[in-house]
């Protein structure tokens, strides 16, 4: 079998997936439709048109613009759902998803239709495909520690089903220094808690995130190779990274797959996993990333099938639901075919 139908049906699971990140064009446009929100593209061809990005900030520009279209729980549902269907197809057995509520909630869109629409579709997945779920909320890092606070006593009453929170938006000038605070209150709530680090921004980002903020994960971390002291400790502490392959590409934070720092972060032993990012908006789902990874950087089969097990070891599953994935990650390796060379 070819690598690509190897990943197609390799278990995996996914990390760093923004749930307005995955909003296909035909359902923007019918979202726009629907709920009378005017937007500056006609049809799908002159969205997808509209997704060349210079940086990190002119996609976040688009990205915070087309979240004009998400009101109300159906919105929401319909964005997670159709996610979570489409990961289910590429074999994601868990996904931990974010939503950034404070952009929604500036234009005043209450946290609870956010959260109706999004968990109702983590069930629906869960009942319909088996796929398990959860949900981090982001607060965006340009604004201010105060109002990261306030996303966090906003959403108590939803504590026993939320995993944690994380950090994201435009990051340089924005470091976790600004958060501390946030993130001390989040661990003493008993959440989980990452943090993109080290997409744009220098190594010491990536070093604040684990040291100041002390999180479970970072989100991205490319940079930390600029730091062989940071490279020591987040492979000694097994510090997961979530890399972003096409989203790297895409954003320009790479030159080319070919110049990905992928696999480098993995020969230093770190623990490395593969996600989507924005799906929508960076051209591709988890297997495409897997794939084009794989073509571009050789990548060994024994490496790909390391990259899955890493996704389960660095989510935030139960034990034994995370015991069963890994099972079942070594016998798909056992059974399937042996690849042949494209
Ligand atoms: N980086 C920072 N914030 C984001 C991203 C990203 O790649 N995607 C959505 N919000
Ligand atoms: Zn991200």
């Amino acid at each position: 079998m070819t690598p690509a139908a190897f990943i197609a049906g390799l278990p995996k699971a996914e990390l760093h997936m923004h749930i307005e990140g995955s909003i296909e064009p035909p359902l923007f446009i019918e979202l726009a439709r629907r709920n009378g929100v005017k937007i500056a593209w006609a049809t799908e061809a002159e969205l997808r048109e509209a997704y060349r990005f210079r940086n990190l900030q002119s996609f976040l520009d688009l990205y915070y613009d087309g979240c004009r279209v998400l009101l109300h729980p159906r919105d929401f549902y319909d964005v997670t759902r159709q996610y979570l269907a489409r990961a289910h197809e590429d074999k994601v057995l868990h996904a931990e998803l974010f939503l950034g509520p404070q952009g929604h909630t500036a234009r005043g869109v209450p946290l609870a239709a956010m959260l109706e629409g999004v968990f109702s579709a983590m069930d629906d997945a869960l009942g319909e495909d088996g796929i398990t779920s959860g949900l981090i909320l982001l607060a965006q890092r340009h604004r201010s520690q105060a109002e990261a606070l306030d996303l966090l006593d906003s959403a108590m009453p939803w504590a026993d089903r939320l995993l944690g929170f994380g950090l994201g938006g435009a990051e340089v000038g924005n470091p976790p220094s600004k958060f501390v605070e946030f993130f001390r209150r989040c661990r003493e709530r008993g959440f989980k808690v990452v943090a993109h680090a080290g997409e744009e921004g220098p190594a010491s980002y990536v070093r604040e995130a684990v040291e100041l903020l002390q999180v479970q994960r970072i989100d991205h971390g490319n940079a930390s190779l600029d730091d062989p002291a940071l490279m020591a400790l987040l492979a000694s502490e097994q510090i997961p990274l979530t890399v972003c392959p096409l989203s790297n590409l895409k954003l320009n934070i790479v030159s080319s797959l070919e110049t990905h720092p992928l696999k480098r972060l993995m020969d230093a032993g770190l623990c490395v996993t593969v996600n989507s990012d924005d799906p929508s908006f960076f051209g591709g789902y988890i297997n495409d990333n897997f794939a084009a990874c794989q073509h571009a950087l050789g990548l060994s089969r024994h490496e790909v099938v390391s990259l899955a097990r890493n996704s389960v070891v660095a989510s935030f599953m139960p034990p034994e639901a995370s015991k069963t994935a890994l099972a079942a990650i070594e016998a798909y390796d056992r059974n399937a075919e042996a690849w042949t060379t494209t």
